[in-house]
């Protein structure tokens, strides 16, 4: 029989991941992530995704570009930008896709991605990528180190084959699917994000609302789950937290701040900290 249980998420199902920090720890205690993106006209991507995962605690960020990576950023001076060919990959996590485009070169680092034997966070472009080639999709079913895809509705009905009126009517069924179908923990995105796991377990998100609806906000939750899987948790709990803790920011932002209009994406960083810390 098909798992058709499902679970709302709460901190109950993650906040025994939350350690203390010990005394004598340092950076390397928390580990190390690589954001891989940011095409010529979408650079902006990999920095809020990279700003979010060191807001989410993260103890050493890469920003790696395919090409032409800015020196460094003035708003954000603790991202360290690389670009692709000079990059081993030797990180403790990757998230691949935040304004990555679909070139060769973008395909390429696609395919090192998902031979990296680290947990992996797939997003955006990458996503597009995958839905392109069956090689990679084959890849990343084969893969034996956790990974994580983050889909929008339309990135879900491309990788599904199919439209995101079909993925909208059948969003719990559509996330169980791209769970099995690439082994990986799915995140289908939007109002009532669901999150499903490889052996069929799915949660419905009752965080967040319309003001994560503009440009960003899906790289700013691709940052703050792999500085979670950074930080040592297993994937399932470090996304559930990720949805959990992003849909909370934006509900603090927008009810206790400022309202429902005119929430950027960079805003998002200091809160996530804040909720973080308040689990
Ligand atoms: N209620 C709750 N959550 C919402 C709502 C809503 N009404 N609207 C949006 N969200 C949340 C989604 O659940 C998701 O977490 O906001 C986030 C939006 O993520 P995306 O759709 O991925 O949007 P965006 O960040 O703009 O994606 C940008 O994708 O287009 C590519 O390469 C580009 O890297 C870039 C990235
Ligand atoms: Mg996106």
């Amino acid at each position: 029989f098909p798992e058709t249980r499902c679970w709302l998420n709460s901190p109950d199902l993650f906040e025994s991941c939350l350690k203390p920090r010990p005394e004598d720890s340092h950076k390397g205690s928390y580990g190390r992530i690589a954001i891989v993106g940011g095409t010529q006209g979408m650079s902006g991507a990999p920095v809020l995704a990279a700003k979010a995962a060191l807001f989410s605690g993260a103890g050493l960020c890469y920003a790696i570009y395919l090409k032409n990576p800015p020196a460094y950023d003035p708003v954000s001076p603790e991202i360290m930008f690389r670009a692709a060919h000079q990059f081993d990959f030797a990180t403790d996590v990757i998230v691949t896709g935040p304004g990555l485009g679909k070139s060769g070169a973008a395909r390429d680092i696609v395919i090192k991605t998902i031979e990296a034997h680290t947990p992996i966070v797939l997003d955006a472009d990458a996503l597009n990528i995958l839905s392109e080639n069956g090689a990679i999709a084959q890849m990343l079913s084969e893969r034996d180190s956790p990974t994580i895809i983050t889909p929008h509705p339309l990135e879900a009905a491309r990788l599904l084959k199919t439209t995101s009126d079909v993925i909208q009517a059948n969003r719990l069924e559509a996330a169980r699917e791209l769970a099995r179908r690439f082994k990986a923990v799915a995140v289908l995105k939007g109002s009532g994000t669901v999150i499903a796991s490889p052996d069929g377990k799915t949660v419905i998100n009752p965080t967040g609302n319309p003001a994560l609806a503009t440009a960003g906000t899906g790289d700013v939750l691709s940052g703050i789950t792999g500085a979670l899987i950074a930080q040592g948790w297993p994937a399932w709990e470090a996304t559930l937290a990720a949805v959990w803790l992003h849909g909370k920011a934006a509900d603090t932002l927008a009810l206790r701040r400022h309202g429902p209009i005119g929430t950027v994406a960079g805003e998002l960083a200091p809160e996530v900290r804040l909720q973080l810390n308040l689990l």
